[in-house]
């Protein structure tokens, strides 16, 4: 069974300025965003939610998208207080808020900062004005840069316990010396989280209909491996270490909210699109999916229905399966002592063996500390390991 000593929350915010090229996530672009008609939405679903699960004190929130840095302070402080007063937001809860330059002014930082947002995640993508452009995105280097000072700024005066930023590489065309730049200028500002991200080229998306009429190249499968591999020594500067395969943090800036999913925890999630894991009786839990449009998501919910698009039960064959995927993403490993509480020593004995029989363990993988953990070497087979094993 999953630890549940206290719950992590996500909340969606589906709407962004300008949809870019390359995203498949839940957000839409409106003339008139119904800010308080989704407050009242999200509140009314985790009203629903919450009526058959056992409240326990609330360790993270994450408001993610599209994006909720365009929401309002105000109403993300109306949904923490909803959260607090459930259960109890605790004293040290994490609370990130996902932001893009360009959809934050300082007045609002120090709003959210008000109401309880004590860490930021903000969406860089690059530094270079040729990719910035390829990706669709709204901002130029310097409003990226000056968002990522005053974020930094707002950290160093207290307001703020940590600041992340996310990049995109794989870039078709994105030299490695162009991402070295780019890591750099942020390390040396002392940028202390950086989320870097493979680019995938979803279906569905604008990008894909570019490749796929030749307007644009594909990205290169061996830059993207050289640059996956250099990213452990372009963040040393600033003292950030890999501990997940995209995300690099100096020690205590580590997202929590990312290690409980990674963990296995349950988590509550509410908005158009958000997917949660929950308890249920005689399994590991229930994972859902709400619906992903704004409009059938908002009327659901006001005739006090769920907007569930999807359920899927979760055994506990299941959640060990997962437990390998996500455990061997980490830098830590999968907590081999976890798994056999989930699922028994015999699913243990089973994976460590396979591990051997196909001639992982040394080369791709390795024992140590009671966790099973991908070789430094092995970072760019991951998926082709995980799926030996999993
Ligand atoms: C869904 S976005 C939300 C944050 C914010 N709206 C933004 O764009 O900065 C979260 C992050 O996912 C990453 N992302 C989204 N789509 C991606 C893709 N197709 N390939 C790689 N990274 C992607 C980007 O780095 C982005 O910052
Ligand atoms: S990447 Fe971010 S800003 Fe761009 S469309 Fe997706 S959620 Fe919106």
């Amino acid at each position: 069974m999953p630890r549940q000593g206290a719950w992590s929350v996500y909340v969606h915010f589906p709407w962004c300025l300008k949809r870019c090229a390359y995203c498949d996530f839940a957000t839409s672009v409106a003339d008139r965003i119904p800010r308080g008609e989704y407050t009242a939405a999200v509140l009314a679903e985790l009203e629903m939610r919450t009526a058959a699960i056992q409240a326990a004190p609330v360790a993270t929130v994450f408001f993610g998208g599209g994006t909720p840095s365009l929401w309002g302070a105000r109403h993300v402080g109306a949904v923490l207080e909803w959260i607090d007063q459930w259960a109890g937001l605790r004293a040290d809860a994490e609370v990130t808020l996902e932001a893009n330059p360009g959809a934050a002014e300082t007045g609002d930082l120090q709003d959210y900062a008000a109401a309880g947002v004590n860490r930021v995640s903000l969406g860089v993508q690059s530094l270079h004005a040729r990719h910035l452009r390829w990706l669709d995105r709204i901002h130029d280097a310097a409003d990226a840069l000056a968002a990522v000072d005053r974020l930094l700024e707002f950290n160093a005066a207290g307001r703020l316990r940590s600041v992340s930023v996310d990049l995109i590489f794989g870039i078709p065309g994105q030299t490695l010396g162009q991402l070295r730049a780019d890591v750099a200028a942020l390390v040396d500002r002392g940028v202390p989280h950086l989320s870097a991200y493979a680019l995938t080229v979803e279906e569905r998306t604008p990008l894909h209909a570019r490749m796929a009429r030749g307007e644009v190249r594909a990205p290169s499968d061996a830059a993207t491996v050289r640059q996956l591999m250099a990213l452990p020594g372009l963040v040393a500067s600033g003292g950030l270490l890999r501990y997940e395969v995209s995300n690099f943090a100096r020690p205590g800036h580590e997202s929590r909210h990312n290690q409980a999913y990674w963990r296995g925890d349950h988590y509550l999630a509410a908005g158009v699109g958000a997917h949660g894991f929950v308890p249920a009786p005689q399994l590991c839990g229930v994972r859902y999916a709400n619906s992903r449009h704004s409009g059938q998501y908002i009327d659901r919910i006001a005739q006090r229905q769920l907007a569930t698009e999807f359920e899927e039960p979760i055994d506990a064959a299941t959640h060990a399966t997962e437990r390998v995927m996500t455990g061997l993403r980490t830098a830590a490993g999968l907590d081999l002592a976890a798994l056999e509480s989930i699922a028994g020593p015999a699913v243990v004995d089973r994976l460590v063996a396979r591990a051997r029989d196909r001639g992982l363990v040394g080369r791709d993988v390795v024992v140590v500390d009671g966790h099973l953990r991908l070789s430094e070497a092995a970072w760019p087979r991951l998926d082709g390991v995980v799926r030996a094993l999993a």
